[in-house]
């Protein structure tokens, strides 16, 4: 079906909005009725075989890889390897007995990820997917593929297939962890009612897009921006720093924040501004004191946070902006809205293609 802009000036502002509804549906399909438990195609896969989890992708879906490796060795106890597809393929990595492997790819069809897909073939204990397209390559050629039911996607820049793909991933770590004995029926059953409230914190969050839109007009002032995070937060810093380059063409860089003394702090003056996503949860304290180091050098911050880290950090950002408080797991999913806001209303003031930016392509099917 022909898809339209549904009144928004982009695609990319239609996919953003429609993510509370996505995320939503994506939760239903993947929750049992009682909404209790997590309910995977028939097929399935019994996470007490498994050893290993090697996850592989491009692009944003490999930040979503990075994300999920944290949900899935502390909620699942299960190591996690990520690694980019055109790594993984031509290194060749050992693949011991008792890997799973899962790709995840919104177009199903990147050349590096599915070669990365026919590598392991034969060789892992089981080849698991997450795509937005069901009848892709990568798809088909799985044992198990898990659809993230974000819809087309049209704008380049990957917005609510990124969501998505953590939506399904995080919920894909809670069965690992509850199969695996990790965790009991009820604290399941409380991790899902948690997350079935997170589309209403996205709406939420959404009521924040005139701050973000001022923000990001002053961030296209800059040529340079970091991006800085810890944890969960060190995935969506990179998304973060990716969107910014991909549409609106600024020089940007994300670090995990104990790594700006190793490097990056060398670059902080007044006109390098840095984001920091740093929701109040355990790590937040060491954030905040990595804030301060760039606050001390003279750098501006663009604090992203919630009510109780604004109360600690937010009278010495330069600008921040305020989310709604969720369980510090589901945080990510959440933070990705600012990003993408911050890069879309900084490509907007500098009027560049949105959609279309130059030289690059919504799915890359050949090498
Ligand atoms: C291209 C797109 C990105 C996407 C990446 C991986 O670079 O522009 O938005 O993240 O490919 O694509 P896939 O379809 O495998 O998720």
């Amino acid at each position: 079906a022909q898809v339209d802009k549904g009144g928004h000036k982009h695609f990319m502002a239609k996919e953003i909005a429609e993510q509370p509804r996505v995320i939503g549906e994506a939760i239903m399909h993947y929750l049992s009725a009682d909404g209790r438990s997590i309910v995977l195609p028939e097929k399935g896969i019994d996470f007490t075989k498994i050893d290993r989890l090697t996850m592989v992708a491009c692009g944003t879906a490999f930040y979503a890889c990075l994300t999920a490796k944290y949900w899935f060795e502390q909620l699942a106890g299960l190591p996690v390897d990520v690694d980019i597809a055109s790594e993984f393929r031509y290194r060749e990595p050992p693949i011991p007995a008792r890997t799973a492997a899962l790709f995840v790819s919104q177009s199903g069809e990147t050349a590096d990820t599915l070669a990365a897909l026919r590598f392991c073939d034969g060789k892992a204990a089981t080849i698991l997917s997450v795509v937005n397209v069901p009848e892709s390559s990568i798809a088909r050629e799985s044992d198990l593929a898990l659809p993230i039911l974000a819809g087309t996607e049209i704008g380049v820049a990957s917005t609510k297939a990124f969501t998505c793909q953590l939506t399904v991933l995080l919920m894909l770590a809670l069965k690992a962890a509850h199969d695996r004995g990790a965790l009991d029926h009820e604290a399941l059953a409380d991790h899902l009612s948690k997350l079935r409230a997170l589309p209403s914190a996205f709406n939420t969050a959404m009521e924040q897009a005139q701050p973000m839109a001022a923000a990001a007009r002053k961030l296209a002032e800059a040529s340079d921006i970091l991006f800085l995070g810890r944890g969960l937060m060190y995935p969506l810093a990179l998304e973060g720093a990716l969107k910014l380059k991909e549409i609106s063409y600024i020089h940007a860089e994300a670090y995990a924040s104990g790594e700006l003394k190793h490097g990056p702090i060398a670059l902080i003056d007044k006109h390098v501004p840095v984001v920091v996503m740093a929701p109040k949860d355990g790590l937040f304290d060491k954030t905040a004191s990595n804030m301060q180091e760039v606050i001390a050098r003279g750098g501006r911050v663009v604090l992203i946070t919630d009510r109780a880290g604004a109360a600690e950090a937010a009278e010495d950002a330069w600008i921040t902006l305020l989310m709604p408080q969720v369980p510090p797991l589901l945080a990510p999913i959440l933070y990705a809205l600012p990003a993408q806001l911050l890069a879309y209303h900084t490509a907007v003031a500098k009027g560049t293609d949105v959609d279309q930016p130059r030289n690059l392509a919504k799915s890359v099917t050949v090498e």
